[in-house]
């Protein structure tokens, strides 16, 4: 079945340029499909067409993020996000008496923006303001952000290639980051698991099972293990190969404090339920969200929901403790949400609207209150009970 891109009438068509950009992209991944035999795991195909320098999706200069973009995140939607969050960094940085920030895949960098100027007004500065970046674009715009918004802090912004190695005393951030890292496909096929690849053929990708490797059947082999009920045969869904590692490296790196991860997501059990058989992966294209990954390359965003206990159980092994887990709605409520609400002046009927509209996106369950969830690790912090977490505690959910 090949599957070129023929837009459906609800995607609005892409321009001649765009379109140019994606065909170099598909050329580079036939070249690795055929240098790989034939079939491609997903999880690189996935990697190339965010990542590949110069021509993956979050490497290119397009807009992704907001109204003029493919979705719109939290600290997008409302500075609230981020003056809730800042209260949650004080509160970590004034039990350890001062240290840094550190936040992964800063976007447009309005989050570093907003948080550095909240923790200024309350007097809680970091003494740096770490960022990890996958993408030199992108990069390049947080640091022009920064400039035109906040000129004052630029100084103890930093821009990081890796983590720093050991000794960071602070608060690590992730919103949104996890979701964006590349997925290996898995299926059970007649008893047996097979790695759902790509191919191509003629004028464009297509899925090829091919039969799953070692590394993926034991992986799958273990979250099965963790279920009530054995997966059904047909099942399809996705398992992130490097979720370990990278919480592994960062509980290297966090000497002490707590690392908040926010993103949408579920504990196993409610991940890998039988009904959820296509899995979660999902395509976002101009406030579009569809689940085709193979149009578009390059052109779409491509994310699939985080096993938030996958992410508890490699902190735990790294030696971090789980210091709360609940949804992004009580996380906000908990870090003073109704206080920032409740200082907005209702005569000033405008600002008072569009922020009543920016809480109800933030905190409504049908909307981003219950889908997104916060994930606190933390070293060092025992005996602090985080006020993110206070309201509601899904810990033993995980
Ligand atoms: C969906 S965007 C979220 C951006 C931003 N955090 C926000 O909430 O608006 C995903 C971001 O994660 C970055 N990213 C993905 N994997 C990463 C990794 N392993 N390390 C650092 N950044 C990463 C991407 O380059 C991009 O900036």
């Amino acid at each position: 079945m090949t599957r070129p891109y023929t837009p459906e009438p609800a995607l609005p068509p892409p321009t001649a340029e765009a379109l140019a950009l994606s065909a170099q992209l598909s050329a580079l991944i036939r070249a690795e499909i055929a240098a790989a035999g034939g079939a491609l795991s997903f999880a690189r195909y996935m990697e190339l067409a965010l990542y590949a320098p110069g021509l993956g999706y979050y490497s290119t200069g397009s807009h992704k993020f907001g109204a003029r973009g493919d979705f719109i995140t939290a600290p997008e939607t409302s500075p609230l996000f981020a003056r809730c969050l800042a209260r949650q960094c004080q509160q970590v940085l004034a039990a350890l008496g001062g240290g840094a920030i550190l936040e992964f895949g800063a976007g447009s960098g309005v989050l570093a923006v907003e948080l550095l100027l909240e923790l200024e007004r309350l007097n809680s500065l970091p003494t740096e303001y770490f960022i990890l970046e996958l993408s030199a674009e992108l990069r390049a715009r947080q640091q022009q952000l920064l400039a035109q918004r906040a000129a004052h802090l630029l100084d103890r912004a930093h821009w990081l290639d890796s983590l720093p190695v050991g000794g960071l005393h602070g608060v690590v951030l992730a919103n949104e980051v996890l979701d964006a890292m590349p997925v290996q496909l898995f299926v059970h096929s007649a008893g047996a698991l097979r790695e759902r690849c790509i191919a191509w053929e003629e004028q464009g990708f297509v899925w090829r099972d091919v039969p799953a490797g070692a590394p993926l059947v034991q992986a799958v082999a273990a979250l099965q293990a963790a279920l009530p009920e054995p997966l059904p045969d047909g099942y399809c869904s996705e398992f992130n190969p490097a979720l370990s590692g990278w919480v592994r490296s960062l509980a290297a790196t966090l000497e002490r404090g707590a690392a908040l991860l926010i993103d949408y997501g579920y504990p196993r059990r409610e991940y890998y339920l039988p009904e959820r058989s296509a899995g979660t992966l999902m395509c976002h294209y101009r406030h579009r969200v569809h689940a085709d990954p193979l149009i578009l390359t390059g052109l779409q965003d491509i994310t699939a929901h985080v096993d938030f206990s996958a992410v508890a159980a490699a902190g735990l092994a790294a030696g971090l403790d789980i210091a709360g887990y609940t949804t992004q709605a009580h996380f906000l409520l908990g870090s003073g949400l109704p206080e920032l609400a409740a200082a907005s002046d209702p005569e000033n009927s405008a600002a008072h609207l569009a922020m009543t509209d920016q809480i109800k996106t933030l905190t409504l369950p049908g909307e981003m209150g219950e889908r997104f969830k916060v994930l606190a690790l933390t070293r060092g912090l025992e005996g602090l009970p985080l006020r993110g977490f206070a309201l509601r505690d899904l810990r033993n959910r995980l």
